[in-house]
Parts: structure tokens; sequence; C-alpha cells
């Protein structure tokens, strides 16, 4: 039944915090990332500028982790609405997607205050790639330029006997025992693929959710754009999980 709209308090203000933040810091990764990949094509080449552009790409990544953290101490300790069962699909969630897509075929969609089924879907997919892609640039950030916080359990092991580990350049090979750097091989290129294809994966999820967005608020009208600077959703239906 339609109604005249209404006011409803959706998303708290730590997660709207967390989603700008977010935002900001996954499309400079992305943008820093894209850099070194295509580093070579864009004619840099000195080793200089190569690690530079991993100490760039890692400090925004320390702010899109922390960032990352506070949101999932949010999801165990915060308001509803930031809390894992917000988004996670719980116990009657098919029964909860398949009234909700009978809704959209029927050309009536289903109102919510938090997040549609579909919605819970995307969110729960690209909170599992964050964390994938956080934990991995974390080991990356050490193996490769001994950055913090793994870098100086890195430095320990392949330290040469007699050289201090704080002493180690990325990508020199002085003080390093080369044995022991060849044996981190193929752990360095098992967190370097996962990092890669997760954030191609993400970069597609990223589009997807995009669409999706736009067209819940054609075709719904439930305000969901604004309702993440305002924390309020106008509906004019009686919402499924007031
Ligand atoms: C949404 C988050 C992130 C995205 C989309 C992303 C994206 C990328 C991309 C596209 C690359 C290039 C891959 C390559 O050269 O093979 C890369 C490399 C790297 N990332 Fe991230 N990254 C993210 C988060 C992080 C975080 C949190 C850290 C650590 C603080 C980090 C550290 C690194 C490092 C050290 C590399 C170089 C690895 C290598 O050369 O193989 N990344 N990242």
């Amino acid at each position: 039944m339609s109604q005249a709209y209404k006011s409803y308090s959706t998303w708290s203000s730590s997660v709207r915090w967390f989603h700008w933040i977010n935002v900001l810091s996954v499309i400079s990764l992305i943008f820093v990332g894209l850099l070194m990949l295509y580093k070579k094509e864009l004619g840099i080449t000195s080793l200089d500028a190569k690690i530079g552009l991993k100490e760039l790409h890692a400090v925004i990544g320390y702010v899109f982790a922390t960032n990352l953290f506070i949101r999932l101490v949010f999801a165990f300790i915060g308001p509803a609405s930031a809390r894992f069962s917000a988004f996670l699909p719980g116990k009657r969630f098919m029964q909860e997607l398949n009234s909700y897509r009978a809704s959209l075929k029927a050309g009536k969609p289903q109102q919510f205050i938090g997040h549609n089924p579909l919605g819970k879907l995307a969110v729960t997919a690209l909170f599992s790639l964050l964390i994938i892609l956080a934990f991995s640039g974390l080991i990356r950030a050490g193996t490769d330029i001994y950055y913090p916080p793994f870098g100086s359990a890195v430095a320990s092991y392949v330290a040469a006997e007699g050289t201090d580990p704080a002493s180690l350049i990325p990508y020199q090979k002085e003080g390093v025992n080369s044995d022991k750097m060849a044996s981190l091989k193929a752990f360095k290129s098992l967190f370097g693929k996962l990092h890669l294809y997760s954030a191609y994966l993400l970069m597609f999820l990223i589009i997807v959710h995009l669409a999706a967005v736009v067209r819940a608020e054609v075709k719904e009208g439930d305000s969901l754009v604004s309702s993440m600077f305002s924390g309020k959703k106008m509906l004019n239906e009686k919402p499924q999980d007031e």
C-alpha cells in the first residue's frame, strides 16, 4: 500500500564515514595500483619511482585498512545499522530474496530501511574482497618494501648473518641472504596474485554496485544515494524491515 513519504533513520554516522573514506581510499588505491601495473607503458622505469609508487600505495593502504578495521569493530559493537546482522544473509534470506524478486517482477518493488536482499549480497561480497585486499596488501607491503606490520619479521628472516635487518633497502641485494629471499618467492607470488585478482574482481563489483544503486534509486524511489549522506531514507511504502 502506498502512503505519503515518511522519513526513516537508516545508516549511522559510523557507516557513512566508513563508506566515504572507503570510496576515496579505494579510488586512490586503484589509481596508484594501475600506475604500478602499467608503469613500463607509462615510461616509469627507474627503481626509485617503482619503489616510490609502492610506498605511496601502501601509505594510502594503511588509511584504507584502518578504516576497514574500525568498520569491522563497529560490526560487532556498533549501532544496529552497522552490525553484521544488517548485511550478512540470515536464516530466512532465500525467502526474503524470492519475495523481493517477485515484487520487482510485479513492478511494485518492496522498500527497505536498510539493505534490500540483493544489496545484502553485494555488501557481503564487497566486504569479503576488501578484507582479502587489506590482508594480502599488508603481506606484500612487508615482503616487497619491508613496511609494517610484517616488514620487520620479513627483514629479520632474509637478513644475512651479521646484518642489521633494519638496514635492508627494498630491491637491494646487499645484506640479504639470497637463499632465504628465494624461498619467499612462492609465498610472495601467491599473495601478489591474490591481491591482483581480488583488485580486478573489486573493480568489476564496484561497477555492478554503482549500476544497482542507480537502478534502485530510479526504480524504487527510496533515496538510496542521498541516504548515504544524510542517514535518512524517504519511503512511500511500509518498509519490509521496520
Ligand atoms: C581496495 C584496496 C586495494 C586495491 C584495489 C589494490 C590494488 C592494487 C593493484 C591493482 C596492484 C598492482 C598489482 C601488481 O603490480 O601486480 C597492487 C599492488 C600492491 N598493493 Fe594494493 N590494493 C589495495 C590495498 C592495498 C593495501 C591495504 C596495501 C598495504 C598497505 C597494499 C599494498 C600493495 C603492494 C605492496 C603492492 C605491490 C605488490 C606487487 O608489486 O606485486 N594494497 N594493489
